[in-house]
């Protein structure tokens, strides 16, 4: 028995063309005590309610006592259609917050949010990067930080590791050492995460980089829910396994009224370096399948490239390494496509 069982019995009945479920404020299940607090619209339909209840509860013989209370009150309105039901807070010092995402693990999220970033920089913006995820950080090894600490301001606020011109902030760089695990849950790293974002001395900021953990979890909705970001950029990979999720990160982000900028197509080629021939490895044109059904746009298509994973294992993206390379020349061409597009909107 669960509450979900008991929201799916009230939601049958209704008072004054008001289901009931609408009209609670809070309700909880003990063992077999259901306690459930209603918002009463009017005096009068006090009983009516309760009867309705007593009678909606009857077929569901786990829940014993019931105790009804109410509250004086009338039903919060919903939100108007589209809108946003929350208020989203802006990071101090901020102008624009990019969110790099997926569904899917191991795109190469991390590889973009660090790459985007670089040449954002390099195109003369100032520009931070936030590891998001906590679970496997992976930005202090892009960057060669790995095993710094990070310090406190006057103000309390964490001050960013600067590296390449790039503020950079991971929890790698609180944690005692590489291999503790993270385990937080629930309230406790929702607050770790807002601390990340919004207790910060970012200074002045064109581009905030947000590279997030794989899937659509509490992380990801939560972030997207009450960070004002400018929008989302989501990472793909040309194979149907990497698409399937990542259609359901796209949807979780339109949920939240969260723009997407534009999807990257990454390793959606090899170039032979003998032959110079392009072989689309995992298939051609499914991430153009994929943007036209979903109405989005490609903002690039990176190949793939064994110096990718090398740079990073030296602790310097490849943007910086080699910027001649197509891999480089893809991403200078994304940051390029993502400024012009923020800044005409
Ligand atoms: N275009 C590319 N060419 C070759 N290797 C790549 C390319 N993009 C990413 N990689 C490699 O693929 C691996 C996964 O990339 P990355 O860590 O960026 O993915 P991720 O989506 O952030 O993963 P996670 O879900 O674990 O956070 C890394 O070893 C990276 O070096
Ligand atoms: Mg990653």
């Amino acid at each position: 028995m669960a509450v979900k069982d008991i929201m799916d019995a009230l939601r049958e009945a209704s008072v004054d063309n008001t289901k009931l479920t609408e009209l609670i404020k809070d309700i909880k299940l003990i063992g077999s005590s259901l306690e459930v607090v209603y918002r009463l619209p009017k005096k009068e339909l006090e009983e009516e309610i309760r009867r309705k209840t007593y009678q909606a509860l009857e077929n569901l013989p786990d829940v014993k006592n019931v105790n009804i209370r109410f509250v004086e009150g009338v039903p919060e309105v919903p939100p108007a259609f589209g809108q946003p039901a929350f208020t989203r807070r802006r990071v101090e010092g901020v102008k624009h917050l990019i969110a790099v995402g997926s569904g899917k693990g191991g795109v190469g999220k991390s590889t973009v949010a660090a790459n985007l970033a670089v040449a954002l920089s390099k195109l003369g913006y100032q520009v931070g990067l936030l590891d998001a995820d906590i679970y496997g950080p992976s930005i202090p090894t892009l960057f060669g930080v790995k095993g710094e600490r990070v310090h406190v301001d006057e103000r309390n606020r964490l001050i960013p590791i600067e590296k390449y011109g790039i503020k950079i902030l991971s929890i790698g760089f609180l944690l005692p050492s590489e291999d503790t695990p993270v385990i937080w849950r629930g309230p406790m790293l929702m607050k770790a995460l807002t601390q990340f974002l919004f207790d910060v001395n970012w200074g002045n900021l064109d581009y905030l980089v947000l590279d997030l953990p794989p899937g659509t979890g509490d992380v990801q909705l939560t972030l997207a829910q009450n960070v004002d970001m400018t929008g989302a950029i989501v990472v793909t990979t040309p194979q149907d396994v990497a698409l399937a999720d990542v259609k359901k990160a796209t949807a979780m982000f339109k949920e939240v009224n969260v723009p997407v900028l534009g999807v990257i197509e990454n390793m959606a080629y090899f170039i032979c370096p003998e032959s110079g021939n392009k072989y689309y490895v995992f298939g051609k044109g499914k991430v153009l399948e994929f943007v036209r059904a979903y109405q989005l746009q490609v903002l690039g298509s990176i190949p793939m490239d064994p110096q990718v994973a090398e740079t990073s294992d030296t602790g310097m993206p490849i943007t910086l390494t080699n910027p001649e390379s197509e891999v480089s020349k893809a991403f200078y061409a994304i940051a390029k496509l993502v400024s012009e597009r923020i800044l005409r909107r």
